[in-house]
């Protein structure tokens, strides 16, 4: 028997699944661990959790599946994007790893952007503006900031790659996941020297970048017996977790587009050709399918603001228990009319990416009268999120990019309320899939392929991923949200110097 994992490190927890040839899942596993924000707006986690979590879901599966150590062939790895694992010249981790949703590195950007010459040379190196969660920046703070441990600093490693190191010894990257580093030169899938040179790192820090479907190395005796595998189980690249996510849901061909809700949300697009949002408001990265690329909008709080409203607003008010808090509170926003009687919600809690790139943006109910309920607030933050979502889908659409199909997956198509959401705040129709798998299965996915059991990632797609479902738009719903996208759209602007002047505040108060 031929089997496969998908080990995905997320920020809430790692996922692990063992899938057969086939694509069927076998089993699958979720250890979390905790998530460290010393300020407002930094967010840190100890790559010690991550690694603990890989070993604990990977033998959770095995003994669930009730698979042999030789049943897996190859393991995929996905995560987190962006973050920093530095690493000494013992490999020692040497401070807890900054992530994807970290804020504290504005001035870095500001000074990556002087040093390639401004926004635009930038852009045409890179194909991306400097943005605070993205990785160069954070480097460039622990060289400005904390310079007894950049002396120390022999590599620097994205979260999955540092997972493939416990495992191969290997120090290797991929290219979707590189693409989020801001050095990789995205249209010749290698890094930048020239942005290299002009910020004064040396390449020695950065792992060698392969094609997403290559093997990287096999397992180390000590992570073979770790983990209950073999030592002739291969590691192949893997993606980036919006890439794996994007191949989970069989996004490796244009015209289709993917929406996903989890703590970020992410509107994601096939792209046979590197194309570009000049303002820099999409990022445009390869992509896990060989030789193509993809645009995508991030924000980054999203499933994780009704997170937030739910956990610690709702919970422990009458109604809303522990046990039930997500199910009670979408019920009661679905006894209230599309649009929340007028309330809306921007979920900027931790500044947002796409399309303002602000770490000094903040949430905000706005538009509050005397009839608005519980359900109302609940409804408003789902809406929030997906008009965040649609200003993304907006300006992709833009750009000429063809759009035929939305597949949701996430928070956002397992709830049937979010599902009509989504189509009515789109105005398109939306489809869901037979089985519903994230980046762990995208990357089991590309296990196989780099296993030889399948001749490409699209063909590894086809065979395994079918369409289920599909949720047209309601007329009606969709003439309320046109109304009301612009109110949302144009509140950012209006209440940006509000918003700067109050995270200013927020900062002084620690
Ligand atoms: C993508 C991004 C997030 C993280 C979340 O650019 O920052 O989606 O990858 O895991």
């Amino acid at each position: 028997m031929k089997c496969y994992l998908g080990i995905d490190i997320g920020t809430s927890g790692t996922k692990t699944l063992a899938i057969d040839v086939t694509g069927k899942v076998l089993a699958e596993s979720v250890a979390e661990y905790p998530l460290y924000q010393p300020k407002p707006g930094w967010t840190e986690q100890d790559p010690e959790d991550w690694w603990r979590a890989t070993i604990k879901t990977v033998r959770s599966v095995m003994r669930k599946a009730k698979l042999k150590p030789d049943a897996i062939k190859a393991i995929g790895l996905s995560g987190q994007m962006h973050g920093s694992v530095f690493l000494d010249r013992k490999n020692q981790v040497i401070r807890k790893a900054l992530l994807w949703n970290d804020q504290r590195t504005t001035a870095e950007c500001d000074q990556i952007t002087t040093a390639a010459g401004g926004r635009k040379s930038l852009i045409k190196m890179v194909a991306n503006p400097a943005l605070t969660g993205f990785q160069a920046p954070k480097i460039l703070w622990l060289r400005n900031r904390e310079k007894r441990n950049y002396d120390k600093l022999a590599k620097v490693l994205l979260p999955k790659d540092d997972i493939r190191r416990r495992l191969t010894g290997e120090f290797i990257t991929e290219v979707s996941d590189a693409s989020g580093t801001l050095l990789l030169d995205v249209v010749k899938r290698r890094w930048s020297k020239r942005l290299l040179g002009k910020l004064e790192l040396d390449e020695s820090l950065l792992p060698t970048v392969v094609e997403s479907d290559e093997v990287t190395g096999t397992l180390t005796a000590e992570a073979a017996k770790l983990l209950g595998l073999t030592t002739s189980c291969k590691v192949v690249g893997g993606a980036g977790d919006c890439a794996a996510g994007a191949v989970g849901n069989g996004i490796v061909r244009s015209g289709v587009l993917s929406t996903s809700i989890g703590t970020s949300g992410v509107m994601f697009v096939h792209s046979d050709e590197p194309q570009y949002d000049d303002s820099g408001r999409l990022h445009t990265f390869c992509h896990a399918v060989n030789g193509k690329w993809h645009m995508m909008g991030v924000n980054l709080t999203s499933g994780g603001s009704l997170q937030w409203w739910v956990d610690s607003v709702l919970q422990g008010l009458a109604g809303i228990s522990q046990k039930n808090r997500y199910a009670a509170a979408t019920k009661e926003a679905s006894s209230v009319q599309a649009g929340s009687n007028g309330l809306v919600f921007l979920p900027y809690l931790n500044g947002e990416r796409t399309p303002h790139a602000d770490p000094k943006a903040r949430g905000s109910f706005v538009g509050m009268n005397l009839t608005h309920t519980r359900g109302h607030m609940t409804r408003s933050v789902m809406e929030g999120i997906t008009f965040a979502l649609r200003d993304s889908l907006d300006i992709i659409q833009s750009l000429d990019v063809p759009v035929r199909q939305i597949r949701a997956s996430g928070g956002g198509s397992k709830n049937p309320l979010w599902r009509q959401m989504q189509a009515d705040i789109f105005g398109k129709k939306i489809t869901t899939l037979e089985v519903e798998q994230g980046p762990a299965f995208g990357v089991a996915l590309l296990a196989a392929v780099g296993d030889g059991a399948y001749r490409s990632i699209e063909s590894a797609c086809k065979a395994t991923i079918k369409v289920a479902d599909e949720t047209p738009p309601n007329r009606s719903a969709v003439k309320q949200y046109n109304q009301l996208f612009p109110v949302y759209r144009d509140l950012y602007g209006q209440l940006r110097e509000s918003m700067a002047s109050l995270a200013d505040y927020q900062a002084s108060q620690i």
